[in-house]
């Protein structure tokens, strides 16, 4: 589709912030208080930058619908010690119980801080997909110990130890896998920046759960498992062909932490 980017030479007041900010230097200013001139609009990234940064709204882009910029009030924005003190509380809090679903209402807020993470040339193919259905999930945490337990053949005697406990404590009503998480959600990307993005939207996925009262583990042992494991198995028994860059086990925690330990 090809794109058309126009600038309203009556009202821009050619300041040459949409020149300084575009990524793809589309938006160009030979001169200091300089006409603006659009050179090459076909590898724009359609970031949005030039019209967020333009302060009286002078350009038009074809690809970008105007209802979906918003004015921004940063007097909302927290405080550097409420930040700080965000990034003590996200702990991976284990706690989690298994038996309580989270609202339909928090995975959505949780999904959509993961969409505002930055993605590798704004190409926003970070996909995110919730499973909370029990018997899938159990199926998934038996396929992550059958498949560690082949792929510990090969990795040595202490990953075989390792392994062979996460089957025990499995065996004996537990989850070692998703720690009792009551949900799932994985980050995938079709994409060769899929790693990065998805785990920048992971972060920013993990702080909200944590504003909302719901705590999150980064899952290792899946993620292992589903790079040791057949392409189509792992297709069906999680339901995407994209690749799966990062899996969030999420649950309502039992407890929250007093403290933070410095780092
Ligand atoms: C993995 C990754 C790689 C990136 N590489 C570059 C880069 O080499 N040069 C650059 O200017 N921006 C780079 N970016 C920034 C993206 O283009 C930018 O995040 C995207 O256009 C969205 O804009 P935003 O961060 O303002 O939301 C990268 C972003 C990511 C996540
Ligand atoms: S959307 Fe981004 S890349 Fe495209 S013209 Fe605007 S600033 Fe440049
Ligand atoms: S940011 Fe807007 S007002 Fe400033 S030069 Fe670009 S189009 Fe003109």
């Amino acid at each position: 589709m090809s794109i058309t980017i126009s600038v309203h030479s009556d009202t821009c007041i050619r300041c040459g912030r949409c020149a300084v900010v575009c990524p793809a230097n589309i938006l160009q200013q030979k001169e200091k208080k300089g006409d603006i001139t659009v050179v090459g609009p076909r590898t724009c990234i359609r970031c949005g930058h030039c019209l967020d940064v333009c302060p009286t709204g002078s350009i038009e882009h074809s690809a970008l619908e105007p209802s979906k910029f918003h004015v921004l009030d940063y007097t909302k924005l927290p405080t550097a010690e409420q930040l700080m003190e965000l990034f003590h509380a996200r702990r991976s809090n284990r706690s989690m119980q298994a038996d309580r679903p989270i609202p339909a209402e928090a995975i959505a807020q949780i999904e959509e801080a993961a969409r505002y993470a930055p993605t590798a040339a704004n190409n926003l193919k970070v996909h995110t997909h919730y499973i909370d259905d029990r018997a899938r999930l159990d199926r998934i945490i038996d396929f992550v110990i059958d498949t560690l337990t082949v792929a510990g053949e090969k990795m040595g005697v202490m990953a075989q130890f390792e392994f062979r406990h996460l089957r025990q404590v499995r065996q004996a009503g537990g989850d070692p896998i998703m720690r009792n998480g009551s949900g799932l959600l994985l980050f995938t990307s079709d994409t060769a920046w899929g790693e990065p993005d998805c785990n920048l939207a992971y972060q920013n996925a993990s702080l909200m759960a944590e504003v909302l009262g719901i705590s999150q583990v980064w899952m290792g042992y899946m993620y292992t498992a589903i790079r040791n494991a057949d392409a189509e198995v792992v297709a069906d028994l999680f339901e995407t062909k994209e690749k799966i860059c990062a899996c969030m086990s999420l649950g309502i925690p039992a407890f929250r932490y007093p403290r933070y330990m410095e780092r």
